[in-house]
């Protein structure tokens, strides 16, 4: 049996219009469709290592609203251990409205809500179940404060800790997180991080050594269609795309790792769980929605069939 992942992080309601063309300032247009669905970075990267099988544990905030029972209630039918899922009183929960594109390219905004009352000494709560975890996946939708706070536990503890600095922040003190284990940053966040241009893999691995430079021990550059970089002190590896027609890539991020946390700590192969990881991504983006477009691990190894024939 792989070991419990943690995720100490986020969740929103996503609101998610499908558009022609984004409106122009002042102008009223009529979209094509609408999708209520649950999301948030943490509870999708949740999702997806819960979907593929693994045990995982939720560390959130939600509001005490509506939209917390659904957040709850979808925790729990994937079977993720909701202990640590704690309503917050007189808050709205995290929301975010999503706008796809006919490309399947999306813009998001979020509004953290109840993510910010997510402080350390409400992740301290938890300390007894976190140290039973075999990794603690972050993002940065919670307060930065809660970020460091964490990755310095995992650290005391020796549980391998992963941060996806996503949203990029500004704010983020990378002299605070050098204790991480895997970084995993896409090519924007990766610019905002070192004021590197990032626009290929050679870019890239230039922008992910000056972090190591500075003692984060191995990042993950996630490229998109491009695939993804895997640099650590004395390796650089490229990581295949897979190719696939894309509906929404919505949350495709997400899905690459928790696909990632599930296949790690399951087989602690890390090209494996790349790979695995870019596969799960890939088939993502073929349909509608944040999490309701990852797949169970049923259709996944069916997906995976057919890519080696
Ligand atoms: O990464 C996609 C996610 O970003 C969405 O589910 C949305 O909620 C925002 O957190």
């Amino acid at each position: 049996m792989a070991g419990k992942i943690a995720v100490v992080g986020s969740n929103m309601v996503d609101l998610i219009t499908y558009v022609n063309r984004m409106p122009g300032p002042g102008e009223t247009l009529e979209a094509p469709d609408f999708s209520l669905g649950c999301g948030g970075k943490g509870a999708n990267q949740a999702v997806a290592a819960a979907r593929l099988g693994s045990d995982v544990m939720m560390v959130t905030r939600v509001g005490d609203d509506i939209f917390a029972d659904n957040t709850i209630r979808n925790f729990e039918e994937v079977g993720i251990d909701a202990r640590h899922v704690v309503r917050v009183p007189d808050t709205s929960s995290g929301v975010a409205p999503i706008f796809v594109e006919k490309s399947g390219e999306n813009s998001i905004l979020i509004v953290k809500g109840a993510n910010n009352a997510l402080t350390p000494a409400e992740v301290d709560k938890a300390a007894e179940d976190l140290k039973q975890c075999s990794l603690i996946v972050m993002q940065l939708e919670v307060p930065l404060e809660t970020i460091y706070h964490v990755i310095a536990f995992g650290a005391e503890h020796g549980i391998p800790t992963l941060l996806n600095p996503a949203p990029a922040q500004p704010d983020l003190d990378v002299s605070r997180i050098t204790g991480v284990t895997y970084l995993v940053p896409n090519e924007s966040e990766l610019e905002l991080l070192t004021g590197m241009k990032v626009s290929d893999a050679p870019s890239a691995e230039a922008a992910a050594r000056s972090l190591m430079a500075k003692g984060i021990k191995t990042v993950i550059v996630t490229l998109g269609s491009k695939g993804a970089l895997l640099v650590t002190e004395d390796d650089c590896k490229r990581i295949e795309p897979v190719a696939v027609q894309p509906m929404d890539t919505t949350g495709a991020g997400d899905a690459f790792i928790g696909s990632f946390a599930h296949y790690f700590t399951k087989e602690s192969d890390l090209d494996l769980a790349l790979k695995m990881a870019a596969r799960y991504a890939a088939d993502s983006i073929t349909r509608p929605g944040t999490q309701k477009s990852y797949a169970s691990i049923e259709a996944f190894e069916a997906f995976c069939s057919k890519l080696d024939g």
